[in-house]
């Protein structure tokens, strides 16, 4: 209890968050029932029984089926203010969220209703002591034509956006095929995240790094595999959002006993610890923090180093950053 308390305590930054992610199933029924959606489930405990994944396909099969409840700008405003209340219990103070337009854009959904809904929470977040910043990333198993198009409908909004990303399956779609619009949102003067070493190799994250010329790397727990590698990003300062709970559910480590922050902080990686998917890995980013605590794999120590790594990593201005270290 002394460890929760203490972890806690720490003012944080979630960098890696996914808003569809933080569905959780009452939600996902509130809504389905709003909007007169049909589930595929019966209730509340068959929806959360459906979670248990092998790979992270098994998990997307069911995080996109999940995201068709989603319908209104009121929909996703709800949602992101559910996710903003947990953050900010959480003493998350300020969070850069993924949301994936063309799981929405391509259901007919416009793009403007999801980023309206999203914007005004991120409004009225301010409230609860939380700044927010929205990062319009890219499915990575569509082509970069249909990611060019959905970088052409964010265009009227570039206001509201701090960068792009690069999620969905990764092994096979590596990001040299998103070289020419990860060139055309840095042009536009957009940050650049890229999912990269979850499943996919080593070479996977050198692209992100040669190719795409990223700000952030998302996961990167391959990199390991490699120390010329591991060196590169030191040399260039980069921060890895690392999910811990995400990588046990989606058996990218074989147990949290062997998870790779500890091996990270101690080869110089600047390592953040994230939720990903909260909704559908069992936990919110202090469940993350004491998932590594519990097993004694960080001391309180590394928990400091890890929220002060993920308030450097972050897209923040100056006067911001020095307000939340
Ligand atoms: N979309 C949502 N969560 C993801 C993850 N962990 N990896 C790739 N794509 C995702
Ligand atoms: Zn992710």
């Amino acid at each position: 209890a002394a460890l929760d308390a203490f972890v806690a305590g720490l003012p944080k930054a979630e960098l890696h968050l996914h808003i569809e992610g933080s569905l959780e199933p009452e939600l996902m029924f509130a809504l389905a029932q709003r909007n007169h959606i049909a589930l595929p489930f019966a209730d509340v405990e068959a929806v959360r029984a459906a979670y248990d994944f092998s790979n992270l396909q098994d998990f997307l099969d069911i995080y996109y089926q999940g995201a068709n409840v989603l319908q209104t700008e009121e929909d996703f405003y709800d949602l992101a203010m559910a996710y903003f209340r947990r953050a900010a219990a959480d003493n998350v103070r300020h969070a850069e969220i993924f949301f994936d337009p063309q799981t929405h854009t391509d259901r007919g959904i416009p793009y403007s209703v999801v980023i309206d809904g999203l914007w005004r929470a991120a409004q009225d977040a301010q409230a609860l002591n939380l700044s927010v910043s929205l990062i319009h990333s890219f499915l990575r198993h569509l082509s970069e034509d249909a990611a060019f198009d959905s970088l052409a409908m964010a265009e009227p909004y570039l206001d509201r956006l701090v960068g792009v990303g690069l999620d969905s399956s990764e092994v096979g779609h590596p990001p040299s095929k998103f070289a020419g619009v990860f060139a055309k949102a840095r042009d536009m003067g957009l940050m650049l995240c890229c999912h990269a070493g979850e499943e996919g190799p080593p070479e996977y994250v050198y692209e992100a790094l040669d190719i795409l010329e990223i700000d952030r790397i998302d996961h990167g727990n391959r990199s390991l595999e490699d120390p010329l590698l591991v060196a590169r990003i030191i040399d260039e300062g980069l921060t890895l959002t690392v999910c811990p709970l995400s990588n046990h559910k989606l058996c990218v480590v074989p147990d949290l006993d062997m998870h790779p922050i500890p091996a990270m902080l101690k080869q110089g990686l600047k390592a953040t610890i994230n939720s990903d998917d909260p909704a559908y890995f069992g936990g919110y980013v202090n469940d993350n923090f004491l998932a590594l605590t519990r097993r004694g794999l960080i001391s309180k120590k590394d928990c400091v180093t890890l929220a002060l790594n993920s308030v450097d990593g972050a897209f923040l201005d100056p006067d911001r950053r020095d307000a939340l270290r």
